[in-house]
């Protein structure tokens, strides 16, 4: 039986988690699990059904436990898919490719707020873990190696200054011809730190065996090569 390995990588928002675990992945020929992409998913899912982040009503400091029991109640109904096609992860809700739709800022939103709910993160925790069991993973994400890969071989924490984060999102906006407010989305960026940090299930921190690497000053190769040098000394 060939051994899987597996490969977490936590961290906050833009630190860089997906470009550096699509690069790792590919050198060493592993499937990337992108799973920030299956709660975005879900937040689609729970905005079609006509749930929005207002009913959350957070600015009264705590989420309302009707949105709670509303997400907690319409989550088990979701039908959240993973496929791969030409090495690219599809996320699948009820069979339609959500891909394009993940990335808007009503998304992101709804994902942060509805990935506090312990029955949004049971359900996909688990579709997490059936898929590491079997096959050599690059997961990313907030709480991987905290609880979803426990007993993976390589658990890095990424992170990077938020400044450095809200320079290079909006770098990236800036390619993309979109205009975008580094200070906006430095607020926004500091705004989600904060919700995925201090959240009673499952908050994001780095776990006790996790290597920090912290790419504010380091470029993309610098971090594929510190992570390669962890895996390779696991193989
Ligand atoms: O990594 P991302 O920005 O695509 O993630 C979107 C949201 O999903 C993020 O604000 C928190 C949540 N998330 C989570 O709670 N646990 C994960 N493993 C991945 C993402």
């Amino acid at each position: 039986m060939k051994t899987v390995m597996n490969i977490a990588i936590d961290g906050p928002a833009g630190a860089g988690k997906s470009t550096i675990a699509k690069r790792i992945a590919k050198e060493m020929s592993y499937i990337y699990v992108d799973t920030g992409a299956m709660y975005r998913a879900m937040a689609i899912y729970l905005l079609r059904c006509g749930i929005t982040t207002e009913m959350a009503g957070e600015e009264k400091g705590s989420i309302a436990k009707e949105f709670v029991d509303a997400v907690s109640k319409k989550c088990k109904d979701a039908k959240i898919t993973i496929e791969y096609r030409n090495g690219e992860q599809i996320v699948l809700l009820d069979g339609e490719n959500v891909n394009s739709l993940l990335r808007t800022e009503e998304v992101s939103q709804m994902a942060s707020i509805s990935s506090t709910v312990k029955a949004v993160r049971e359900k996909l925790v688990e579709l997490q873990q059936e898929l590491a069991k079997t096959t050599s993973v690059v997961m990313d994400g907030r709480d991987i190696c905290t609880v979803v890969l426990p007993d993976a071989q390589v658990k890095v924490y990424l992170t990077a200054s938020v400044e450095e984060r809200a320079r290079r999102r909006c770098n990236e906006y800036k390619e993309k011809g979109i205009e975008a407010d580094q200070k906006q989305i430095e607020a926004e960026i500091a705004e989600r730190d904060h919700r995925d940090m201090t959240r009673e299930n499952s908050p994001l921190r780095q776990a006790e065996d996790a290597v920090l690497v912290d790419s504010t000053n380091m470029t993309i190769d610098e971090v594929v090569d510190a992570i390669m040098q962890l895996a390779r000394a696991q193989e």
